[in-house]
């Protein structure tokens, strides 16, 4: 084998590495834009009903059924409630803070923001944690996310805002 067919098929080998690591960037790329809404290409789909957000004093029957939902459904195994730090942020002064995202932004967490959250954890990253939260859809009912976003709304603490 002459010197130049040998580096023929070192570049040959060098490009297949190149373009193997390009696949694998690309899945993650196609995955993570991947989300309802969030493409220009989906722009004639039904838009998501608008959701109305909670205000005036806690529906305690309500949050009293989100209780018992976060506990029956695991999410405590990874958030806490008491402020307490663990594998996901606690939900102790959570609601109405805002909420650093990776990639720069911020959120403000509302009813939209938690029930996104729960439908579509990867739409939505809390900067610095690992996401490993499972969707919730198809395991919660929406009077059932209604009931654990009225809970996490009872947390927020006297003077609504705290924490972030
Ligand atoms: C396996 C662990 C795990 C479970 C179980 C889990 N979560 Fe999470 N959750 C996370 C992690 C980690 C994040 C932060 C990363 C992200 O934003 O996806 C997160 C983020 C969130 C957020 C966004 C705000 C924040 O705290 O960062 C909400 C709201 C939330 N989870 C609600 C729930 C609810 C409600 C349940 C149960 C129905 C649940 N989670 C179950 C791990 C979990």
């Amino acid at each position: 084998m002459s010197p130049g067919a040998k580096g023929v098929l070192l570049a040959g080998s060098v490009i297949t590495v190149l373009l193997a690591g390009a696949g694998g960037v690309m899945h993650l790329f196609l995955a993570k834009g991947a989300r309802p809404g969030g493409n220009p290409v989906t722009a004639g789909a039904p838009r998501p009903p608008e959701v109305a957000e909670p205000t005036g004093p806690i529906d305690q029957a309500l949050a009293d059924m989100g209780d018992e939902l976060v506990a029956t459904k695991g999410c405590l195994t990874c958030h806490s409630t008491d402020g307490s730090p663990g594998t996901a942020a606690t939900w102790r002064g959570l609601w109405g803070s805002t909420v650093r995202l990776e990639g720069g932004r911020s959120a403000k967490v509302t009813k939209a923001f938690i029930l996104r959250s729960m439908t579509d954890p990867l739409a939505d990253i809390h900067e610095g944690y690992i996401p490993q939260m499972p969707a919730y859809t198809g395991l919660l009912a929406a009077g059932e996310m209604d009931a654990i976003v009225e809970y996490i709304r009872s947390l927020a603490g006297e003077g609504g805002e705290s924490g972030g």
